[in-house]
C-alpha cells in the first residue's frame, strides 16, 4: 500500500475512471474542496448545473455559468466530464409548465434543449446521461410530462437529437434502484434492447448506486453489468454513496462502509465496468445532508472524504481495491 499516491494516481495507473459530483459554488468558495476534487478524481459530473432547471432560469435565456465552471475546472485538471442530465422529470424550470404546450411543441422544446446544451459542450463532455429515471420502481414506464405527451418515443428522439449534434460523445440511460438484477433493471434491459433494435444510438447504462440502507449485492451488480455489456452497452456507476437505515448502523460504520465500497469496486472492475462516480466529494456537502427524510430514514456519512476532506476508511479501501 503506497499512501503517498492519490486515489487518482492509482485509478490512472489502473486505467479506471474514479469520479465525483461537483458543485460549482463550493468549488469557488472552498480551496480544500477544489484541491481534493482535482487531485483525487479523474472524472467529474456537475451535480446540478446541467439540469434543465438550473440551466434555464427564465423562458428566454440559458445561464451556462455554473456548468461552464465545472467543465472548465475539469479541462484545467485533465479530468473528463460526465454530462448530467438532458431529460428528467425533476429539477425542471419553474416557468416551464407542460400543459402550456401541445405534444408537438413539447417535442420541439426538448429537441431545442438537447441541441443547445449538447452543442455547447460538443467535444468537451465525454458522456451524457441523455435520459434520467424514465422507468418506475415497478418496472413500468414512469408517468412523466415527457411520457404523458410523447409516449416511449421521447427516449428514441432524445438519443437521436443528442447524436445529431455530437457524433462522438457517449450517450447513456441513467437510473436508480436498477443496480442489481431485479424487476426494474429487467425493465430497463428490455427498454434499451427495444431501442437498440431500432438503431437508437444508446452507448451505455448508468447505474446510480445510491446505497441507502439496502445495499445492492455486489455479485448481482456484476451479473447486471455483464448482461448490459452482452447487449452491447457500456456500464458506469454514476452516483455512488453509502448510508445505513436509521437504527441499523453497525458498531463500526466506517469499516462496514469501506468494505462495501471495496466489494463494489472489485465486482465492477471484474465484470467490466471501469467508471465509478461518487455523488459528491466530502460528507459535509453530500446531497444527503439536505435530503428532508434523511435523518428519519437513514444515517451515516456517505462518501470517501469526511467533512474536512480527510480520507476515510472507504477511501483507502477503494484505493487498495484499485491496486489489487
Ligand atoms: C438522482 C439524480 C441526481 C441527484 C440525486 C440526488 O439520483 O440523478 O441528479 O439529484 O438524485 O438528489
Amino acid at each position: 500500500m503506497s499512501n503517498e499516491l492519490t486515489l487518482r494516481d492509482v485509478a490512472d495507473e489502473r486505467g479506471v475512471s474514479l469520479g465525483a459530483a461537483i458543485d460549482p459554488d463550493t468549488l469557488r468558495r472552498d480551496p480544500s474542496y477544489w484541491k481534493t476534487a482535482s487531485s483525487e478524481f479523474n472524472v467529474l459530473t456537475p451535480e446540478n448545473a446541467l439540469k434543465m432547471g438550473p440551466l434555464r432560469p427564465s423562458r428566454y435565456a440559458y445561464d451556462f455559468r455554473d456548468a461552464d465552471a465545472v467543465v472548465e475546472f475539469g479541462e484545467n485538471h485533465d479530468a473528463t466530464v460526465r454530462g448530467h442530465t438532458l431529460v428528467w422529470h425533476n429539477q425542471k424550470p419553474d416557468w416551464f409548465q407542460a400543459w402550456e404546450y401541445t405534444p408537438d411543441q413539447l417535442r420541439a422544446f426538448l429537441r431545442d434543449h438537447i441541441h443547445t446544451v449538447v452543442g455547447r459542450y460538443h467535444g468537451r463532455i465525454d458522456a451524457w446521461d441523455v435520459v434520467n429515471e424514465a422507468v418506475a420502481d415497478d418496472g413500468s414506464m414512469r408517468k412523466t410530462v415527457w411520457y404523458d405527451a410523447l409516449g416511449e418515443e421521447y427516449l428514441a428522439d432524445a438519443f437521436r437529437w443528442a447524436r445529431e449534434v455530437d457524433p462522438n460523445v457517449d450517450l447513456y440511460y441513467n437510473d436508480y434502484g436498477a443496480d442489481e438484477v431485479n424487476e426494474k433493471s429487467d425493465a430497463i434491459y428490455d427498454l434499451l434492447e427495444r431501442l437498440l433494435e431500432r438503431d437508437v444510438p444508446v452507448d451505455g447504462v448508468g447505474l446510480q448506486l445510491h446505497a441507502l440502507g439496502d445495499w445492492p449485492d455486489p455479485d448481482s451488480i456484476a451479473e447486471n453489468v455483464r448482461r448490459f455489456n452482452d447487449l452491447g452497452l457500456e456500464v458506469q456507476i454514476t452516483e455512488m454513496d453509502v448510508a445505513f437505515h436509521q437504527g441499523e448502523e453497525p458498531e463500526d460504520p466506517l469499516e462496514a462502509q469501506a468494505e462495501y465500497y471495496s466489494e463494489v469496486v472489485e465486482a465492477c472492475l471484474e465484470a467490466g465496468c471501469e467508471t465509478i462516480v461518487t455523488w459528491g466529494v466530502g460528507d459535509g456537502t453530500s446531497w444527503l445532508r439536505g435530503f428532508k427524510d434523511f435523518g428519519e430514514r437513514y444515517t451515516g456519512d456517505p462518501l470517501l472524504f469526511d467533512d474536512r476532506y480527510e480520507p476515510k476508511p472507504a477511501y483507502h479501501a477503494v484505493k487498495d481495491a484499485l491496486q489489487d
